[in-house]
């Protein structure tokens, strides 16, 4: 694996000893969904696992940083220039179900940008990581996003909106304007991050969702980045725990998707 930085071999580290812990959760999994307690509990302890794990493997190397994580919120949050984003599990829901659609994913940022970042799906075994100016990649290979050149024959996916947005009609009117555009049906696979390492790698054109947090996206902005894909904001909001309003494509389609989008009703 093309992994040459410190920096990305820390968080490979804390990746794949983090990832041995939720495939043996993810295991247990369909026991517990047929049990009269249900999976809730057990998933809430995988999250927390897998957190502690990642947390305690980069804190190791680097004890001062700062680290941003979506179970344990803030942590060394005067350290603004070194600091790490972690989301454990994206895709808890999945994880809840049994579908392995799920991944982790961790950020590194320099003075408030990522620097380089790793999304890694342990059940399919593919891990998705880039560093800045140094390309994108799928394990051994290098990735690209893809060639197409126009919305309507484009490959698109998003994901929400949650029952208490208060974006939901428009959030369903603009869902509604884009299908009325695309021949291939809209997917939702319910991991933003995962989305996001599937427009890097070519499998879709374009990716955007409303009301996201910054965990959910931090590793994928490089790795888009990285693989030649464009990644914009619907609405700005510049504080580092806003709601996070992404439109991420393979550049070509960024025009118009972000144009039909900002179609007002
Ligand atoms: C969620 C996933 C999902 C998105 C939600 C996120 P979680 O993250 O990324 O795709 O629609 O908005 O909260 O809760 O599974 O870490
Ligand atoms: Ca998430
Ligand atoms: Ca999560």
């Amino acid at each position: 694996m093309r992994i040459n930085s410190p920096k990305m071999n820390i968080i490979h580290k804390a990746c794949t000893k983090a990832s041995k812990s939720l495939i043996r959760d993810f295991g247990e999994i369909e026991k517990l969904q047929v049990s009269s307690k249900g999976p809730g509990d057990f998933v809430s302890a995988a999250d927390k696992k897998s957190e502690k794990i990642i947390i305690e493997e980069l804190s190791k190397a680097h004890p001062d940083y700062g680290i941003l994580s979506e179970e344990s919120g803030e942590i060394n949050k005067n350290n603004t220039e070194n600091r790490w984003i972690i989301d454990p599990i994206d895709g808890t829901s999945n994880f809840l179900n049994g579908i392995p659609q799920f991944a982790i994913s961790v950020a590194y940022e320099e003075k408030g940008k990522v620097i380089c970042g790793m999304i890694f799906d342990p059940i399919k075994n593919e891990m998705f990581f880039a560093e800045k100016g140094s390309g994108a990649f799928l394990n051994n290979s290098r990735i690209r996003v893809s060639n197409k050149k126009n919305l309507k024959e484009s490959m698109l996916v998003t994901g929400g909106p949650r029952r208490s947005s208060k974006k939901r009609d428009s959030i369903f009117k603009e869902y509604n304007n884009i299908s009325n555009i695309v021949d291939i049906p809209i997917r939702k696979f319910g991991s933003a991050a995962l989305d996001l390492a599937n427009v890097a790698c070519g499998r879709f054109d374009g990716f955007w969702q409303w009301e996201l947090s910054y965990w959910d996206i931090a590793a994928g902005l490089i790795i888009i980045e990285e693989s030649g894909g464009f990644v914009d904001f619907l609405e700005k909001d510049e504080k580092t725990l806003a709601k996070k309003n992404i439109i991420a494509t393979n550049s070509k389609i960024h025009e118009e998707l972000k144009n039909a989008l900002e179609k007002k009703y």
